[in-house]
């Protein structure tokens, strides 16, 4: 028996901004009387919120359904479950996906979300043996961050905030620029309004988030705008922000403003994820990027240069149509160069309806997955080289939770790697210096140096 409070599961695929829309939707059930339940065994609503980058990504929506089918079909009409598709994928196959799945019965998009109490009520009043038909997935003219609640209390100390969305790149690859539509700045002042609860409800550290974060110009309310760089500095001035973070940025787009923010910003941590994609200038060509890999290396060495100490991930695609052996030397190169901390690293996935997908010279899987091979060791190589250099090192490091062993507290350092640490309980939530001690491939162990190092 469910008993009168009603459950909601929501399964969260991809990128963080689809993270951070689960969380928004969580906000605007709660008041709904919706609890959050960890699976679909006992829930009265499941939504998957789905990414539809890869082709890979997005068929797991469809396994994913084919399961939740089955325990629909033995729900009785008192405890019945609706079935929701919300993100990339409900955007880009809205009714294809009532088609596949006809038990679906609500499909929307990452622009529809503050709409769900109308959702609801509509899958409600439409009870029918299959699905119920709610379909949303136009682009309002309204913002949906007028529409939503106040973020409820972040769990932990670092929070995510979306601040920008879209893309109007058009990498010839990447279906962001349809499915998220044309690049958006939320105003400054709710940012910073935004920002300020967050950390009144306890966030030492933030990251910003948008698919073209770096892009931002949000409105300032008198005519004029906000650059990411303008919006940094006024964040900085926030009593109890530690930290600022942001992700993912664009290379052509990291303006002098933004790299002057990081010489002068102590709370902006020295880590920066900068998708480069490819070392190739005919590959990078190719895919419309509007940068060169010369490009990239000055922007990088301007950056270093406001911030030594700062370090770089990237994303990479390897066998995009047309890239030879030659192609993916220079992707490799690069790598050596930058010595790239993290990287996220793909086969080219063709996606329907843009550009790359129905190019020439289409690689062979094989090649592909060989490449990838290759690229990911190399990637380890440099991430075990760049953590064996953290030791000896003194870092600030927020710690976060306790870890398995007794009396171990986990952290992050400002490169994001996780810090294991022998310590107080009561130092959660503070910012420590910790002497990094050992290094693995994805951590750090450390020692106590100094309790309570606010940023200089
Ligand atoms: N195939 C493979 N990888 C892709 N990405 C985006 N589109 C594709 C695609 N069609 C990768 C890019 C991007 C990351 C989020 O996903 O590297 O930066
Ligand atoms: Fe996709 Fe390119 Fe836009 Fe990034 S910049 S979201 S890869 S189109």
């Amino acid at each position: 028996m469910m008993g009168n409070s009603k459950k909601v599961f929501i399964k969260t695929y991809g990128c963080q901004m689809n993270v951070y829309d689960s969380a928004r939707m969580e906000d605007v059930l709660k008041p709904l009387g919706y609890e959050m339940t960890d699976g679909p065994k006992d829930a009265n609503m499941v939504i998957l919120n789905t990414c539809h980058i890869r082709e890979k990504a997005s068929e797991k929506v469809y396994s994913e359904l084919g399961r939740l089918k089955n325990i629909k079909k033995r729900r009785d009409e008192e405890n019945e479950m609706i079935i929701a598709v919300a993100g990339c994928v409900a955007q880009a196959e809205g009714e294809e996906i009532s088609r596949r799945a006809p038990y679906v019965d609500m499909v929307f998009g990452p622009q529809s979300y503050h709409n769900l109490p109308e959702m609801i009520a509509k899958a409600h009043r439409a009870g029918n043996e299959q699905g119920r038909g709610v379909l949303m997935t136009e682009f309002p003219a309204e913002d949906k961050f007028d529409h939503l609640p106040a973020p409820t209390k972040p769990e932990g100390y670092s929070a995510f905030l979306s601040i920008q969305e879209g893309c109007d790149k058009f990498c010839t690859y990447c279906v962001v620029p349809y499915t998220r539509g044309a690049e958006y700045s939320r105003p400054a002042e709710h940012v910073m309004r935004e920002a300020r609860e967050l950390v009144a409800q306890g966030a030492m550290e933030i990251t910003l988030l948008g698919q073209n974060v770096n892009a931002y110009h949000g409105d300032d309310g008198r005519g004029g705008e906000w650059t990411l760089g303008r919006l940094i500095r006024e964040l900085a001035e926030i009593d109890g922000l530690e930290r600022i973070r942001y992700t993912t940025s664009y290379p052509a787009e990291v303006t002098d403003d933004l790299i002057t923010a990081h010489a002068e910003v102590p709370q902006l941590m020295p880590y920066l994820h900068l998708p480069i994609q490819s070392g190739s200038n005919r590959v990078l060509a190719a895919m419309n990027r509007d940068h060169t890999r010369e490009q990239y290396l000055e922007t990088i060495a301007k950056l270093k240069a406001a911030r030594p100490d700062l370090a770089l991930s990237s994303d990479f695609i390897v066998g995009f149509p047309g890239e030879n052996e030659r192609d993916f030397e220079d992707t490799l190169d690069m790598i050596r160069q930058v010595k790239f901390i993290l990287a996220y690293s793909f086969v080219y996935s063709p996606r329907p309806g843009t550009p790359a997908a129905t190019m020439d010279l289409q690689v062979e899987a094989a090649v592909a997955n060989e490449r990838l091979q290759v690229l990911q060791q190399l990637l380890k190589d440099v991430q075990a080289e760049f953590n064996n250099d953290c030791v000896g090192k003194e870092f600030p490091i927020l710690l976060e939770r306790e870890g398995r062993r007794e009396g171990q507290l986990v952290g992050r350092s400002p490169y994001m790697q996780p810090v294991h640490v022998k310590a107080p309980l009561d130092l959660i939530g503070k910012i420590a210096d910790l002497k990094i001690i050992e290094a693995r491939q994805n951590s750090l162990g450390a020692e106590l140096v100094n309790v309570e190092r606010k940023h200089a």
